[in-house]
This record gives C-alpha cells, structure tokens and sequence, in this order.
C-alpha cells in the first residue's frame, strides 16, 4: 500500500507507538529507518513526515542524521525529541545537553548519569501558540506530557517560534508555521501524554491535510486482490500453528485462492490439553483446507533425554521443519509458503547500540524456501498485533479464537524444565488446564498477556493422607504486558490464588507443591525457557 506519511525512526523505544496511533487514527504510515536516502524516502511519494525520538545525542558525532534533501523537501515534518533536536541543527537553531544548565531539570524527575541532568517521567508544558499540531488547544493551556530526554533546544532555528514551554525549558515545542516544520520535545505517542493523540490528529488532517485511508475491511479487499493476481494458479502451502497470526494470514489467503491454499497443521505433541481437536475444529468452521500431520512420537523421540532448553527449541525446530517439508512434498505444483510474519519483525531499525544478542531462537519454517524454492506470501507483513485481531474480526473469526492469549511455538517444551516425557507433559496439561480454568472463571483471560503453568524438575517432600510425598513442583506464571517485549507479574486475588493451588495438588498426581513466579521481565523471560 502507498503511505501518505513515512515515519523516520531514530531508534527510539516508541516508534513503533508512533505507528500504531497514526494508524489507528485511520492513515496508513510506514516506519523507514532515520538515514534512509532522499530517494528511499520519496519513493513512496508521502505528504508528510514524523521523526521519531531516539537514545543518542546530536552533539555526538556519531549521531544518525536525516539526509539534508529531506528536510528541505517542502513537505510538513512533524519532529518528536531527538528528532526535534535534528531539526534544530539542521536548520541553524542549537542543542545542549542538559548538564550546561542543571538548575532548570524541569517538572519531570531527574536522574544523574556522568554529570548530565536528564529529564525523564511526567512533566507539564503550557501552550505559547495555538497553532499547527497545537491548533486543538488554547494559548496558556496546560498539558500533561512525558519526557525523555538528555539534550534540548537552546536556540530556535530562524523562522521558528517556541509554540509551548515547560519548567525546565522556554522550547517545549516550537513551529515555522510557513514551512510546516514542528517539533515537540515531549512524547504525543505515549498514554502517559494523554491529549497527544490530538496533537497527531491535527498533524495530520489540519497541517498535513491528509485523508483517512487505513480500515479493516480496505486492507482484507486490497489484499485479497493482491493475492489473487500474485497466485493465479498453482499451489500454495501454510503452516497452521493454531496461534491467531497463522490462522488469520491462512483465513485471508483462503479468501483469495479456495482450497488452492494447503495449510499443514503439525501435532508436535506439545500442545495443550484437547488443543489439537479444538484447533482442527477452528480450521474446519473457517473452512479451510487442513492437512494434519499427528507427529507427536517422533518429537517426543528426538527429545529423549534432553535437558538444555536450547538444544530442545533447536530440536524442535528441525523437527517442525522435516514434518512439514515431507508434508508439503506430497502437494503437487507449490509455489508460494505463506508466513504470518508481523510488521515488527520487518522494521529495519536505526542500529543505536549494536545488535541484540540472541535469547531464545524462535523457530520458523524459512528454511523450506530455500529447499522448495517457494516464493513467500506474507498478508500481514504491514500489520501490528492489534492490528491482525482486527482484521481477524472483520473476517468474521470468533472473538473467543483472536483473543486467545500467545502460545509459544515450541509449546509446552518450554515451560517442561528438564526432560520431557510423555508423563510429565500429561501432569503439565492438567496443571496448564487449571490455570487457565481459573483465570477465565476470574475474568481475567484478557488482563492477562499470558498466564501458564511450568513443571519443575525439583523434587520436595510433602505430606498427603498420612504418607510422605517426594514429587515435582508447578510454578504460576501470569504476566501482563503491551507487546511481550517487557512484562509485569499479575498479582492474583488470594481466593484465586487458593483454588489454583488447592486444585493443582488435588488433581493432578506427581506434584505436591505449587509456588508462584513474581519475576518481571527483565530481568526473567516470560517462558521459563
Ligand atoms: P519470552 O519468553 O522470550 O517470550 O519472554 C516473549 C513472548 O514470546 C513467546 N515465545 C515464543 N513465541 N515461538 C513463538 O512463536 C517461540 O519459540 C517463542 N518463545 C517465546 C512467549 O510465549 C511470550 O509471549
């Protein structure tokens, strides 16, 4: 799809945010990485640009910069802290870092780093100029809104004017309302700036005059007709997890192609308690054409005796791979592999600190590509996570199916400490059904990012009649979270906590303990493994 507005991104934390609030504000946006050339920008002809924050200071030489050409484009730019900051200095205004002026730290809390005073948290502006993106508010208005930022904006570039000013800066915000140039030193992008969706609406429809061009029912009508034309016979295979993301990308596919679409369906025999029957029956109401493949012997073979949860993610993404190529060699005439690869994991980013190292491998089939020679279709590459439910929605999949809380690829391998046999994932599946039991009985299936049970391979000695018990221990995880980058332990209800516990130890033989995991991430994953 053609992008009215491109989205140059810094590094900052909250591009993505920036993303997901123009698009739902209903106008289609890209995120383009902040030195991207002149020609890479415009190739999309957009009438307008957003800047994004980012962690390295301007003063530095090593500063990503925005290509020159960019700024004198003509185009309205909407510039948020770091990028206000590049503006700035592109246009002959100055930066400074906060330690010059450690007097004015500003409303927000402050934290000392090697002398620099930073401005970090809550703080407040007052609207100078009702103008521009600041058109939705009154001259003297006070706005709540969230910083982060080391440097600031000293001196304004000529032509400009400081549109809002904060405790611990006469240059909030400034604008050349001529140029169409506005910078803010705070984050619209963030809840904690409560009216900063207005900001980026007037930004948007008043200064950059553009028009609404991003809803559910467009994306699934343009999509499916490019799908139509890209496959106009032939084959084409899917791999189904039974996660809201291969479902929904096979959902749209199927749209487009019938029953020319073959989705695979491995049972690696990891799954949940009944999930393979449940999702099988998804697929079918979907009417999709599934093929299944019960392979829950062989994973659970190759995974004898194994301890090391690496060493089982890379088993199990071999395995996964083998199934499925075996199971995609029985079709005749393939000649595209659908993915439900998500906008995220697309973003090319400005490298800031370097690359990140690798946690946990994540297993997909890109390996069949290059074996099968299958192009890729991937329908929700353009799309966030809220973004597929939506589209899920519109699609007419059930609400119960696409609020369904994440599921690891590698299933309940991960959350199995120790070896997996077919023993200790019959106790997993219980304890797992229990949780989940409760949590929905509490209403809390979507509070919840996640919510599971883990077996420990640790064994503690409990009582139980009047004998002595020597057996394994169940963790609770429950987690909250936006996006599964940064999580929260839920804190149950003690009634909740109690039937969990009373439950676990009650039904299911082998376990005589049950504690609960109180880790945030970071430090600890969400999976245990
Ligand atoms: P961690 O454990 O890294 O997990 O904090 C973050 C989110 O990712 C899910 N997860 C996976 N999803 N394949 C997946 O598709 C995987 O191998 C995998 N490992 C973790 C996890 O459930 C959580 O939501």
């Amino acid at each position: 799809m053609k992008s009215q507005l491109i989205i140059l991104d810094f590094g900052s934390q909250y591009t993505q945010l920036i993303a997901r609030a123009v698009r739902e504000l209903g106008v289609y946006c890209q995120i383009l990485p902040g030195t991207a050339s002149y020609q890479r920008v415009m190739a999309s002809q957009p009438r307008a640009l957003i800047l994004s924050g980012g962690p390295a200071s301007v003063r530095s030489a090593a500063a990503p910069r925005v290509a020159p050409e960019i700024v004198h484009s003509g185009l309205p730019i909407f510039a948020i802290c770091y990028g206000m900051q590049l503006m700035a200095q592109e246009l002959g205004g100055e930066v400074a870092g906060w330690g010059r002026d450690a007097s004015r730290t500003g409303s927000g809390e402050t934290a000392h780093t090697d002398g620099d005073i930073r401005e970090f948290g809550p703080a407040e502006v007052e609207v100078l100029e009702p103008a521009g993106p600041f058109g939705c508010f009154r001259r003297g208005e006070k706005l709540k809104v969230w910083m982060s930022h080391g440097d600031k904006v000293v001196e304004l570039p000529p032509g400009f004017s400081s549109t809002a000013c904060s405790a611990g800066s006469p240059i909030a915000a400034f604008a050349n309302l001529q140029a169409k140039i506005f910078g803010v030193q705070f984050h619209p992008e963030v809840h904690h700036t409560p009216r900063g969706k207005e900001i980026l609406a007037s930004f948007l429809f008043q200064t950059a005059d553009l028009e609404k061009d991003w809803d559910p029912a467009s994306f699934i009508h343009e999509t499916v007709d490019g799908i139509k034309a890209k496959v106009p016979s032939g084959n084409v295979v899917c791999g189904l997890s039974g996660g809201v993301d291969s479902t929904v990308a096979a959902v749209l596919v199927h749209r487009a192609i019938g029953d020319r679409l073959h989705c695979i369906f491995v049972d690696n025999g990891l799954l949940r308690l009944n999930e393979a029957e449940e999702v099988m029956d998804n697929f079918h109401m979907f009417g999709l054409n599934v093929h299944k493949v019960d392979a829950a012997d062989r994973f659970l073979r190759e995974l004898e005796g194994v301890t090391d949860p690496e060493t089982k993610r890379k088993i199990i993404g071999r395995v996964f791979i083998e199934v499925f190529e075996d199971e995609a060699k029985r079709i005749s005439d393939v000649q595209y592999l659908v993915q439900g690869t998500l906008y995220p994991d697309v973003i090319e980013s400005v490298s800031v600190v370097g690359g990140s190292a690798t946690i946990k491998s994540h297993h997909n089939v890109g390996g069949l590509i290059e074996d099968m020679k299958l192009g890729l279709i991937e329908p929700l590459r353009e799309l966030f996570k809220d973004e597929v439910r939506l589209i899920g929605r519109e699609l007419g999949i059930a609400p119960k199916f696409i609020e369904r809380q994440p599921f690891p690829g590698p299933g309940l391998a991960v959350r199995c400490l120790g070896e997996i046999t077919a023993e200790r994932l019959r106790v997993l599946r219980i304890a797992d059904r229990i949780v989940m039991d409760e949590v929905r009985a509490a209403g809390l299936e979507t509070v919840l990012w996640q919510a599971f049970a883990v077996l420990l391979p640790v064994r503690s000695v409990g009582v139980m009649g009047d004998g002595r018990t020597f057996d394994e221990c169940v963790a609770i995880r429950a987690v909250t979270s936006r996006d599964g980058m940064t999580a929260d332990w839920y804190l149950f209800d003690e009634t909740v906590l109690r039937r969990i516990s009373t439950r676990i130890v009650n039904e299911t033989a082998g376990v005589n303990r049950v504690v609960l995991d109180i880790s945030t991430k970071p430090p600890s994953t969400i999976e245990w493994e």
